[in-house]
């Protein structure tokens, strides 16, 4: 009985599929629209709990081996490393931990959906993906991809380009040698975002190959995207490529590739709190690491939080270092022919402004070839239109390494 009803349930879904396929006539939308379900039913795995946080989003805690890292055919048979072989030199120094406890951090809460509980131990947080995201990229293909020509080069800095796709950088930078890691403490900000197909972020780029071509990078910070999320909060997240943003890699967990471990951090999820204008700041920690052992790359968030790692064979340049490491931020300006939207970037505010005021990295480090963590060499600023967004750096005791940067998009200086 239970096995006949459940066949003729079949029968009508599928005549139902075959009505609307055949009603609204356009195969192609019956063919998206399954596509998208095969993509949601790819990256929402089947959750041991499920957690609503308070802005809306469901964190899924998955079965740490059924994350979905784990459909690349390479690994199929991967077996999961549950910490690094090895952490930079340093990190446990004194001076790190110092500046690791930001004297206005009042509590340890970093992530939104932790005021509603945590995932059990052998799982990690996954913030599930809603159709309405999906549906808002130009295909499934390229959901939880960055549009290509994202190019953060400074070498790259050709009016033209610029103009065409509309990413602007203010950040600090240093190439000419080869890095195994880079750190920063990085102030957060929920800065305005003008339209929806714009963002605004603040990270790092740990990369290696040729801008345009065969560009790797692994990238970590906060951003603010509408597109992506639906809405304007200030979230955690990843990036990584390995052909200049073409047909591999994505944000977080949107594609098979970095492996989470961590079960208390969620990646895309809401930044809580945030700093606000002349009053208390808060900031994050990240560092991105090469393993000298296994060669994977490893990401930690904060002093506690190992979050997981990008293995070695995902990359060629990276697989053995990197080139050029930036730090900084980056809006994209959806206005043409060189005029702004006020879009802003960090806080909204130039550099000349100020802590409390200007957003900032802190403490920036890279990993040198011995494994040590130390003060990088050599500092480059770099900035599009500095009348819009600018970047300013210096050096001391507490802040070692740091530069203010960000700025309001379209002002009296910038039309
Ligand atoms: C995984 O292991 C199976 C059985 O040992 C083997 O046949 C297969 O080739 C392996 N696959 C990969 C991708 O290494
Ligand atoms: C995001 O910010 C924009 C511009 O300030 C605003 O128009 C929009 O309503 C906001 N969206 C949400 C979901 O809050
Ligand atoms: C962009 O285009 C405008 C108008 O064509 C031009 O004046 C400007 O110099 C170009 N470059 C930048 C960086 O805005």
């Amino acid at each position: 009985m239970g096995a006949h009803s459940s066949s003729v349930a079949i029968v009508l879904i599928c005549s139902w599929l075959w009505i609307v396929g055949a009603a609204t006539a356009p195969t192609g939308d019956l063919r998206q629209r399954l596509a998208v379900r095969k993509h949601l039913r790819r990256l929402n795995k089947p959750a041991v709990k499920s957690l609503k946080s308070p802005d809306g989003d469901i964190i899924d805690c998955v079965n740490i081996a059924h994350q979905p890292a784990f459909d690349h055919p390479f690994l199929r048979n991967h077996t999961i490393q549950l910490r690094p072989a090895f952490h930079p030199e340093g990190l446990y120094d004194k001076n790190n931990l110092a500046s690791e406890l930001s004297k206005e951090k009042p509590n340890s809460l970093t992530q939104l959906w932790h005021q509603i509980g945590r995932c059990p131990e052998g799982t990690i947080p996954i913030r599930r993906t809603r159709k309405e995201e999906v549906l808002r990229t130009s295909s499934v293909k390229r959901h939880g991809r960055k549009k290509r020509r994202t190019i953060p080069s400074p070498r790259f800095a050709d009016p033209d380009l610029i103009n065409e796709s509309g990413h602007q950088h203010a950040i600090a930078y240093v190439e000419g040698d080869k890095y195994y890691g880079a750190k920063a403490i990085i102030n957060v900000w929920e800065p305005n975002i003008q339209q929806t197909n714009e963002f605004s972020l603040s990270q790092l780029w740990i990369l290696g190959g040729s801008f345009g071509q065969d560009l790797n990078s692994i990238e970590a910070g906060w951003l603010v995207s509408p597109d992506l999320y639906g809405d304007n909060n200030t979230r955690l997240f990843t990036y990584w490529t390995s052909d200049s943003y073409e047909a591999t890699g994505c944000y977080n967990l949107l594609c098979s590739g970095f492996i989470q471990i961590s079960s208390e951090i969620a990646m895309g999820a809401t930044i809580s709190p945030v700093s606000k204008y002349g009053r208390s700041q808060y900031d994050i920690s990240i560092l991105v690491w090469k393993d000298p052992k296994e060669g994977n790359w490893w990401m930690q968030f904060g002093s506690d939080y190992v979050m997981g790692y990008w293995p070695s064979f995902l990359f060629s340049y990276l697989a053995d270092s990197a080139s050029m490491v930036e730090w900084g931020g980056e809006v994209v300006n959806s206005e043409p022919d060189g005029r702004h939207t006020s879009t802003e970037m960090g806080s909204g505010h130039f550099p000349e402004e100020g802590f409390g005021k200007a957003s900032y990295f802190r403490n920036i480090q890279i990993v040198d070839e011995s494994n040590n963590l130390k003060s990088p060499k050599g500092i480059d600023l770099f900035t599009e239109q500095s009348n819009c967004y600018d970047v300013q750096n210096g050096n001391n005791g507490d802040w070692g390494s740091y530069f203010f940067f960000g700025g309001p998009g379209r002002s009296p200086s910038c039309q």
